[in-house]
């Protein structure tokens, strides 16, 4: 069956995965080669084993792209940071429904929404989907991890297509990313199962020409000629 959805593809590069010494410069390369939106991973060491970065660096962004920044915060507690993302310069921020202290995810909604931002919703791996669908309406895009959140570089997990699978019978407009593992190799299956928005990070900026990865990226999703995953 052809799940073809009604939104566009679009490729989102994972800075996690730049140069963080050339971060101006990788993220130029990215633009011309027709990025849609730029991906940052911020990550808390709590909420998941690991540190990468904050609002100073999103703002040192804002000022070199205008691109739109895609925040995914991968933190304890999204509610209380998502001010000070969105005073840098985000412009989607995504918190996990699984994160501790966002127990009434519709209020976290409310409170990006309020900043003038647009809120996502993302969820892991092993995270059913019932537990977002209740919010979809309310956000602007759902993030599907394709691996555990934490590293970049990880191997991407087959299973989740079958939650992508699922958003986008139930909700054909929605614009659904898929995040994790996400390669030419991935890519047509991710997009095949209904993940409009592939973020890719080492897939672009691991390769030896990070503009031609992502053109691979996006020519091997439209193709829909899927290698395996
Ligand atoms: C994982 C992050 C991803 C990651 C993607 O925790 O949310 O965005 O950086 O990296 P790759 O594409 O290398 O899996
Ligand atoms: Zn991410």
């Amino acid at each position: 069956m052809k799940t073809e959805a009604m939104v566009a593809t679009r490729v989102c590069p994972s800075i996690l995965s730049a140069d963080f010494a050339h971060l101006a410069r990788d993220v130029a390369a990215v633009e011309r080669a027709g990025a849609d939106m730029i991906h940052v991973d911020v990550m808390d060491g709590q909420f998941v084993p690991n540190i990468t970065i904050g609002p100073v660096v999103v703002k040192a962004m804002r000022a070199v792209t205008t691109l739109p920044l895609d925040v995914h915060l991968m933190i304890v507690d999204p509610e209380r940071y998502a001010g000070d993302f969105a005073r840098a310069g985000a412009d989607l921020i995504s918190f996990h429904v699984e994160a501790p202290a966002a127990t009434d995810p519709a209020r976290v909604i409310r409170h990006i929404r309020a900043l003038g931002k647009r809120p996502a919703l993302a969820l892991n791996p092993d995270t059913p989907v019932e537990r977002v669908e209740p919010f979809v309406p309310l956000v602007e895009m759902v993030l599907v991890m394709s691996v555990f959140p934490g590293f970049a570089a990880q191997r991407f997990i087959p299973a989740v297509l079958e939650q992508a699978r699922r958003l986008r019978s139930a909700f054909p407009d929605l614009e659904i990313e898929i995040d994790g593992g996400v390669s030419e190799r991935t890519a047509a299956a991710a997009r095949e199962a209904g993940a409009n928005v592939l973020v890719a990070g080492s897939a672009i900026f691991g390769a030896p020409d990070p503009a031609a990865a992502l053109r691979a990226i996006r020519a091997a999703a439209l193709s829909g000629a899927g290698g395996g995953v």
